[in-house]
């Protein structure tokens, strides 16, 4: 630390000595009067110190001057224990712990662009703080604000730019796509392919205001995978490293993609590397480790927004996965929103968990739960859902896509529907992220959740966007650090969304992982992974269906990834075992969705999944297993 010494023995002078004795008794707990005093000449303790250091040569008046914190203090004194603090401390201003305005470009620039993080090095305070709208008080200082008082961090940043003090970092792969292992490969085929004019692009086809109203035709045309210069499968499944996995002697086949998704060795890497180089607690210290951190997962949540479509990384909010932000909607906005009498709707395609959060919260406030019907080949009933909905529908929630079925329901029009009524919405994408482009504001529901392991990404990581008003008005869900901008045992204030919904410490590790992840399909295009897969899902379907005692579970004119079904003669279980002995991974049972398995009149199925890293091979494999079995009956 360098210090602004007036004395030539090196001794700080009185002033300088004062305040970092203040600062440091601030941090202990015991040593925060009630009323906040910051003046140091009032600490009774910080006179002692200068006392004793100066030894007794102290000036008669002591002169607080104005010092650039850059020069003066380079990384100054965490304000540790009141969750504030920062290089944009300036601590000898005017008395008061000012602190910066740490809006880092990490929100809307990838990190390490420049080869160190853009966020300064221990500013204690999430760079997303500062575009909460949150307000500084000055007179009543709480922690974590920005402050227009003060010179922008620009200065700290070119300090931070010197490569001789801060030597370059860089993530390989973040920015040299020859780090995926065959990405280059793809896209270059990809690009260089002839389009397929006679295929309607992903989303006029996904259009859900038009989607139960296209003729039949539309739904099946051929989409020629050749012309994505062969298989796309193929192509990227070298960047999969599990897939290279052999099972009971044979190549692995994953076909269990909608319970989760294999990692590409991106993710993998990203991962390690933020154990290797960046780990560290966020928003909380002054030091190198927690601006690489802290800037990791930011840039993460951007990277979210992006894929989402969302206004502001603000109405991106880092949760466990789609169950946990099912569950914070219905205990902080539904609790808080919903009285006895007020009705919710889902559909009876929906996982349990868009089901148990709300009927726990049905049966506890008095509400009441409807249900959109489905007809028998799993497609919603969309007259029937008009039916539905009356003054008292406070909320709609559905699937994008049933995880049972496979069945892509039109989120856009029911939304729209509910709007009209004055409910809001939540659209779970669970089953939806990882098979076509999302886009939150054209669909406009007020909330959507995904799991990031559904998507390529790490598990225990998951994102519920909610609009960002909705979330500023809604009671948090839990309480503890980060979320809070001021705590007395009288009162506390909160943060405004992300913050006030991310208590304590995060999932960080995995959030730069998704962030990873979504990097990874982005730069594939979503629009071309769900083309491929649909080619993908239309070839499988053509060769199940006819074989002998295959029943479909599930036959939507639209779908995506699922394929659901039952095989006369032999339990479920027995043919999932059958494809394992040849390497082929599917899940077998009731998938967390009873109400929709029960309604097309079975309790479970076998149920393959897939994705874009699966191939035609593959499902040449899985066809001649069950068409095997079939004969055998
Ligand atoms: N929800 C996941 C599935 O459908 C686990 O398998």
């Amino acid at each position: 630390m360098s210090i602004n010494t007036s004395q030539p023995s090196e001794i700080p002078d009185a002033a300088v000595l004062q305040d970092i004795a203040n600062q440091l008794f601030k941090t202990l707990p015991e040593e925060v009067p009630k009323d906040f005093s910051l003046d140091p000449a009032t600490h009774p303790k910080a006179w002692g110190v200068v006392e004793h250091v100066l030894g007794g040569n102290i000036p008669s008046k002591i002169e607080i001057p104005a010092v650039n914190p850059v020069s003066a203090v380079q990384t100054p004194p965490a304000f540790g224990g009141f969750g504030g603090s920062s290089t944009g401390v300036s601590s000898l201003t005017g008395f008061v712990p000012v602190i910066e305005n740490v809006a880092s470009p990490s929100a809307v620039n990838p990190p390490y662009t420049s080869g160190i993080p853009n966020s300064v090095a221990g500013s204690g305070a999430s760079p997303s703080y500062a575009k909460q709208g949150d307000s500084f008080n000055i007179n009543k200082p709480e922690t974590s604000f920005p402050d227009e008082n003060i010179a922008s961090s620009k200065q700290q940043q070119d300090v931070r730019a010197d490569p001789l003090l801060y030597p370059n970092v860089q993530i390989p792969f973040f920015e040299n796509v020859s780090d995926f292992l065959n990405i280059n490969e793809v896209l270059q085929q990809i690009r260089t392919s002839e389009p397929a004019p006679q295929i309607p692009s992903f989303s006029d086809r996904f259009i859900p205001n038009s989607y139960y109203f296209l003729p039949e035709d539309a739904f099946h045309e051929k989409v020629n995978y050749s012309s994505f210069g062969g298989s796309l499968g193929e192509l990227v499944r070298k960047d999969f490293p599990i897939l290279e996995e052999r099972v009971n002697g044979r190549r692995l086949i994953w076909f269990d993609n909608a319970a989760t998704t294999q990692k590409p060795q991106a993710v993998i890497d990203r991962i390690s590397y933020f154990y290797q180089h960046e780990n560290s607690n966020i928003h909380r210290a002054a030091h190198e480790l927690a601006a690489r951190a802290t800037d990791a997962y930011e840039a993460a949540r951007e990277k979210v927004r992006a894929f989402l479509g969302a206004k502001s990384t603000n109405e991106i909010i880092f949760v466990r996965g789609a169950t946990e932000a099912i569950n914070l909607v219905a205990q902080s906005w539904g609790d808080q929103n919903l009285q006895a009498g007020d009705e919710i709707i889902v559909s009876n395609l929906e996982h349990h968990a868009n089901i148990v959060p709300w009927k726990r919260l049905s049966d506890r406030k008095g509400l009441k739960l409807k249900v959109i019907p489905v007809n028998d080949d799993g497609e919603l009933l969309l007259e029937e859902y008009a039916k539905l909905l009356t003054p008292k529908t406070k909320l709609v929630a559905v699937t994008q896509v049933s995880n049972a079925l496979g069945t892509v329901t039109p989120v856009q029009q029911i939304v729209a529907m509910a709007q009209a009524v004055g409910a809001k919405t939540l659209v779970d994408g669970a089953q939806s992220v990882s098979h076509m482009p999302i886009n939150v504001q054209a669909i406009n529901a007020d909330f959507f959740v995904f799991s990031g392991h559904k998507v390529f990404g790490p598990t225990g990581i998951g994102v519920l966007y909610g609009k960002e008003e909705i979330l500023n008005a809604t009671e948090p869900w839990q309480g503890g650090g980060n979320m809070i901008q001021d705590v007395t045992f009288e009162h506390i204030k909160y943060h405004n969304a992300p913050n006030r919904f991310e208590a304590g410490t995060g999932n960080i590790a995995d959030a730069v992982g998704l962030g990873a992840a979504i990097d990874y399909v982005t730069k594939i295009g979503m629009e071309v992974i769900g083309q491929y897969e649909h080619a993908l899902l239309e070839y499988a379907t053509h060769y199940l269906k006819p074989i002998k005692g295959v029943r479909l579970i599930g036959t939507a004119r639209q779908k995506a990834s699922v394929l659901s079904f039952t095989l006369q003669g032999y339990t479920n279980d027995e043919v999932g075992k059958a494809l394992n002995e040849e390497g082929i991974a599917v899940r077998t049972g009731h998938h967390c969705a009873q109400p929709i398995l029960r309604r097309l009149g079975v309790e479970t199925t076998v149920r393959p999944s897939l994705a874009f890293y699966n191939t035609h091979e593959d499902v040449d494999r899985f066809i001649a297993v069950i068409q095997r079995l079939s004969s055998r009956k």
